[in-house]
This record gives structure tokens, C-alpha cells and sequence, in this order.
């Protein structure tokens, strides 16, 4: 059957492979590119000889009749990579890298792209196996009700409650917070909860956002967020300002930590002006290991915080939100609305307790290796990337593509691309995904699945990268 035939019909490329005896060595794959309907495909080949190692795993086997393909088994690997300028701007928030269904059995991958990612460990997936469980909604579910009580003793609250997500703990605390009409709150413009939440809190709480300018540090603009109170209420032309939201550690920003003072300060003027304070903690174990404080030394200064437990935490579902008992009654009631009542959660809940006794190595050794990474990139010392050091405080790196005639988009794919001359150099390919955050940057995140040989492979994939492109740009 001929590879075109095999191929989905709205790629219509006549592929012209080349297939080189010369590669009968020890790789014989040889990657070629086209350019389709905006699209480009890429094939790697296989060669019938089991003991030549491929080069990447891929979509379809195409066995071949056709002259080019003579006696050769082909693997096509094809990966859509938008080639128009327009889709190589900024990446969609989920937007992946991988071609759809393309399994990778010879190639290490090492997937930085968001703490989300992490997978719970074969003891985690033991615990939920074992978990006792009840419905919860009846209250009866004994694991659910072990942990909320662990969660607040390590919050420091009265009471915490079990939700399904990070999202749902920030919307749930709106609506308990924000309870009438013609309510506001503020917020950071790089907030997760304003600019990834699909405007839930103005959606479904209705309460509308007030932006505050985030600093490069993810701190609020304090003389700015004092000026966004609205001090004329109840004069009917205003809103009512109830709430200030924070987030710690601040995602847009690389997971840069608020300092204590910060909250301190958020703090006095939220009760200088009868306001509650909010704290979207996702990552809140992450500020606390890296300020060396107990989380509740952080949520003191707020009346509610919501915490996840799928990212830094490994965990694979659920957040948890802390606050005062009479507040996590209300929660209760708004988690049951948005239909978050969820009966035998023992078995996820189990998941959260024990990745809350390792949150602390697991977060310490991923700020460990994050910031060995970004060490290893300032190292380099080259104008292709760059990163700002001091500004690695957590488990994210924000890599700057300094170079103007580097697309980061580009980048990153060169970053996840295999060729032979990297398996030569380096000994064995290395697929590395990373996201594009905005325009130049591009943001790397460690979590319990990226090891120390990852973190190595990783940097020194960058630094082939980085080679490269300094040959090929004359860059010395
Ligand atoms: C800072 C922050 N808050 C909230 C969330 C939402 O969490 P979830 O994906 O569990 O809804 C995220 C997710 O990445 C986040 O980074």
C-alpha cells in the first residue's frame, strides 16, 4: 500500500521520500519535511533490521510496495505543526506539542511544560486502593473527613473542605465571600483565577473582576490596589468592593512567592476597609518550603486559601479550601450547586493525604532541580536564552528567547524534535516539551515525575539546541 493511501485524506502531499542506503550504519532514519496545506509532516523510517534503533515512535506503519519504499518498513510519524505566522504566536493555554496519538517507546521524554502533569506514585495509587470510604455528602466518607481535618491543621483554619479542583476552591470561595449583587472584587491582571477560569466568578458568581496591576514579581501594586477600592459606595453609581484575591506562588510570573510582608500589608489595608482576602494557594506548599515557614504562617493573613493538590503535590484530583468553620458551611452548600458533592472521594482523598506527608521533599527537590537547570542555562552565557536566576524562587523556569530571529514557538519544537546528529552528539534523543507563556518566554516546571538524569538531559538538550542555532545564525 502506498504511504499517501494511508495517510488522512486532508493531507493530500505526494510524499517523496528518500530513503538512503548509505544509513544502512547504525541509524537509518532519515527525517524529510514537507509543506501541505499549511501543515508540516514530518516522516522518520524504520528499516526492517530490529537492531537499528529508531528514532521516534509514530502514528501508522506503512508497509510498502511502492519503488521508494522498497523492502523498508516505514513508521510515519506525522505531526502537525501550524506553519502559518499567525499560529506561531503565542500557544493555546493546553496547546500540546505531540502529534495526536503518537505513542514514544524509544525516546526519553522529558515533559516540562506544567506541574500538572505529575502522575500519582505506585504508593499513592496503593492508598487509594485501600481507602476506606463512605458518601460524602452524607458527611460519612472517613478518609474525606481525616483529611479536611489534616488540611486545616496544616492551613492553620477552622475547618477545610474537599473540592474537585483549584478552579472550583477559587469560585466556591467567591461565591461564599461575595454573597449580593453589585459586587467586586480585586485581582491581579496575570491572575490564574481571572485570566484561566474562564471568568467563572463573574460567570456564575457574578461578581465582577477589578484588575490590579501584578508586578514582575506577582505582588499587587498596593498604592494601585488601595486606589481600586471603591470608597463611594453606597452611592448607587458603584460596586462593592468585598474581596482581595492573591495568589502565592504567582504561576504567570514563574512561581515567584509573595513575602510575608506583601501579605502583611494586603492584609492591614483589607481590614482597613472591611474586605476579605482570598488566596488562590495552588501552590502554596511550594511558598512555604521555599520561604522555610509553615503554610500557616502564609494563610494567616487570609480568610480563605484553596490548594491543589494535582500539581507540586502529585495527587491526581482535588483541591482543598481552608477557612473559618462558618465559611466552609457556605462552602459546602456552593461545592454542592456546582455539582461537587462527590460521594466515595476516600479514594481520591487518600491520594491527598499521603502527598501531603511528602510535599515537602517533593517540593524541595524540584526547586532543587529547577534551579540547577536554570543554572546550567546562565552558564551557557549565550544570546540565544537566557534566564533571570534569582528569579527561579520555586519550581517554574522562564526561559527568555533572547534572539529576535528565533520564533520561541520554534524553539520549543526544536526542543522536541529528534534528529540523527543529536543521537550521534548525545548519545540518545531526547524530546523535551516545554510552553510558550508569552511572547518571547517560555515557561518550565518541575514536579515529582521530572528526575535529576531528566533535569541533566534536559539542559543538555538545550545546549545542543542552543549550539545549533548559534551555527546556523552565526551566532559566536
Ligand atoms: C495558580 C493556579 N490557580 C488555580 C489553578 C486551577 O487549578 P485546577 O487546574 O485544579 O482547576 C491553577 C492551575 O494550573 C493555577 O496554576
Amino acid at each position: 500500500m502506498a504511504a499517501r493511501q494511508l495517510l488522512p485524506l486532508c493531507w493530500r502531499a505526494t510524499l517523496t521520500p528518500v530513503v538512503s542506503t548509505a544509513s544502512r550504519a547504525r541509524v537509518c532514519a532519515r527525517p524529510s519535511a514537507w509543506v501541505c496545506h499549511n501543515f508540516r509532516v514530518t516522516l522518520i523510517y524504520y528499516p526492517l533490521n530490529p537492531n537499528t534503533p529508531a528514532l521516534s515512535g509514530g502514528s501508522l506503519w506503512v508497509a510498502s510496495r511502492a519503488p521508494a519504499f522498497s523492502r523498508v518498513l516505514g513508521r510515519i510519524s506525522c505531526r502537525a505543526a501550524a506553519a502559518s505566522s499567525g499560529q506561531h504566536g503565542i500557544r493555546h493555554y493546553y496547546q500540546s506539542t505531540r502529534g495526536a496519538g503518537e505513542p514514544q517507546h524509544h525516546l526519553h521524554i522529558v515533559d516540562l511544560r506544567s506541574d500538572t502533569l505529575s502522575t500519582p506514585s505506585a504508593e499513592m495509587r496503593n492508598a487509594m486502593g485501600r481507602a476506606e470510604v463512605g458518601d460524602d455528602v452524607y458527611g460519612e466518607d472517613p478518609t474525606v473527613n481525616e483529611f479536611q481535618q489534616q488540611v486545616a491543621k496544616i492551613l492553620g483554619t477552622e475547618d477545610a473542605l474537599f473540592v474537585t479542583s483549584g478552579t472550583m476552591g477559587n469560585l466556591v470561595s467567591v461565591m461564599c465571600h461575595c454573597r449580593n449583587r453589585g459586587e467586586e472584587l480585586l485581582v491581579g491582571d496575570q491572575a490564574h483565577l481571572y485570566l484561566y477560569e474562564q471568568g467563572g466568578v463573574a460567570q456564575i458568581a457574578g461578581v465582577s473582576p477589578r484588575l490590579v496591576t501584578n508586578l514582575s514579581n506577582g505582588q499587587l501594586d498596593l498604592e494601585e490596589l488601595e486606589s481600586k477600592i471603591q470608597k463611594e459606595y453606597p452611592d448607587p453609581h458603584y460596586a462593592r468592593t468585598r474581596l482581595i484575591c492573591l495568589e502565592n506562588t504567582h504561576n504567570r510570573t514563574g512561581g515567584r512567592i509573595l513575602p510575608l510582608s506583601h501579605l502583611r500589608e494586603v492584609r492591614l489595608l483589607a481590614d482597613r476597609y472591611g474586605l476579605a482576602v482570598h488566596l488562590d494557594g495552588a501552590r502554596l506548599i511550594n511558598a512555604a518550603v521555599a520561604l522555610g515557614v509553615a503554610p500557616a504562617e502564609i494563610v494567616q493573613y487570609c480568610d480563605s486559601v484553596s490548594l491543589c493538590l494535582t500539581k507540586g503535590l502529585g495527587a491526581p484530583v482535588g483541591a482543598v479550601i481552608g477557612g473559618r468553620r462558618e465559611f466552609i458551611k457556605e462552602c459546602l452548600r456552593a461545592r454542592k450547586v456546582l455539582g461537587g458533592g462527590m460521594r466515595q472521594a476516600g479514594i481520591l482523598a487518600a491520594a491527598g493525604l499521603l502527598a501531603l506527608s511528602q510535599a515537602e521533599d517533593t517540593c524541595r527537590a524540584d526547586h532543587h532541580r529547577a534551579k540547577k537547570f536554570a543554572t546550567g542555562v546562565q552558564q551557557l552565557a549565550s544570546p540565544v536564552c537566557s534566564v533571570d536566576l534569582p528569579s527561579v524562587e520555586t519550581n517554574m523556569v522562564m526561559l527568555v528567547v533572547n534572539e529576535p530571529r528565533i520564533c520561541p514557538q520554534e524553539f520549543c519544537e526544536r526542543m522536541w524534535d529528534v534528529s540523527e546528529a543529536e543521537i550521534l552528539e548525545l548519545g540518545r534523543g531526547v524530546k523535551v516539551r516545554m510552553f510558550v507563556m508569552y511572547k518571547r518566554t517560555v515557561r518550565l516546571v518541575w514536579y515529582r515525575n521530572i528526575s535529576e538524569e531528566d533535569t541533566e538531559m534536559a539542559l543538555n538538550k538545550l545546549k545542543f539546541v542552543v549550539q545549533q542555532y548559534s551555527a546556523e545564525l552565526g551566532i559566536v
